[in-house]
């Protein structure tokens, strides 16, 4: 457990001396409270959409949702390092648009860093940010705001050139200045290439156990979505049970007349 501010320094200092970084997404404020002494890293992801949103992708999120949910969960943390996600569409229609929105994030929801999607041709945007000021985490290999041009959700890097393009990628988000790289949906040993060939941490999500530190979806180590559970993801516990016996439990003492008891009324 940390007790001051992680900050990029600090992150980098731990990275540095080998300690795995351990990052979780959040959503809101109170999430965010019971996560903070345990991780280095926040990330309020556009998986936002599915978690908190009912959307099917996360192509649907806005960044006032966005920065709405940021703030939310900047007024919950305490020490650990808070990082927005930018939603598709926000960035890479042109620089000056992209390079503003990365800017509230910062200005408007207390976030400290900003991730977005996208490897070598993101790169000269990323690199324009970083001079500006502002911290960017990459994303590369499975790009869920690809969904579409990429025809669902699989596992990347599999072919040669496919790993080949992704080390370039890596590389070039290195050049620009990135703190740290997110690998989605590569195969393990790819995560371990990709760890060995840059000197920022890595962040893996489905890239095996050799990134420098791993991510995943607070719902999906939580098990908050019975109909959901994704291969990379150890379920910690099984919320979607036990906030269901919780409110069955208080809907038959309601209805039975044994909630609430004198102890819960007022005299
Ligand atoms: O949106 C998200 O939660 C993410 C993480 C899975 C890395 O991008």
């Amino acid at each position: 457990m940390a007790d001051s501010k992680t900050t990029i320094r600090s992150l980098m200092s731990k990275y540095k001396a080998g300690e795995k970084l351990v990052a979780i997404t959040a959503y809101d404020a109170l999430q965010a409270k019971i996560l903070d002494p345990f991780v280095d890293i926040i990330l309020v992801g556009d998986s936002l959409g599915m978690t908190a949103l009912g959307y099917a992708t996360t192509l649907e999120v806005t960044i006032e949702q966005s920065l709405h949910h940021t703030a939310a969960v900047s007024r919950g943390i305490g020490q650990a390092f808070l990082v927005g996600d930018m939603p598709f569409m926000t960035f890479g229609i042109n620089d000056d648009e992209s390079i503003r929105n990365a800017g509230r994030y910062l200005k408007e929801s207390g976030a400290q860093a900003v991730k977005l999607e996208g490897g070598q041709k993101a790169a000269p945007l990323i690199r324009k940010m970083v001079s500006l000021g502002i911290p960017v985490m990459g994303h590369i290999g499975l790009l869920p705001q690809h969904v579409n041009s990429d025809g669902g959700y699989h596992v990347h890097g599999k072919e040669p050139h496919e790993a080949s393009a992704l080390m370039d990628d890596a590389k070039s988000l290195e050049e620009a200045g990135v703190f740290s790289i997110v690998i989605e949906g590569v195969p393990a040993d790819l995560g371990v290439k990709i760890t060995d060939s840059v000197n920022v941490p890595t962040i893996g999500i489905g890239a095996g156990a050799g990134c420098s530190g791993q991510i995943q979806v607070l719902s999906d180590i939580l098990g908050m979505d019975a109909d959901f559970k994704p291969q990379h993801a150890r379920q910690y516990a099984d919320l979607a049970d036990i906030i269901s016996g919780a409110i069955d439990a208080y809907a038959t003492d309601i209805r039975s007349g044994e909630f609430p008891s004198d102890k819960e009324s007022f005299k």
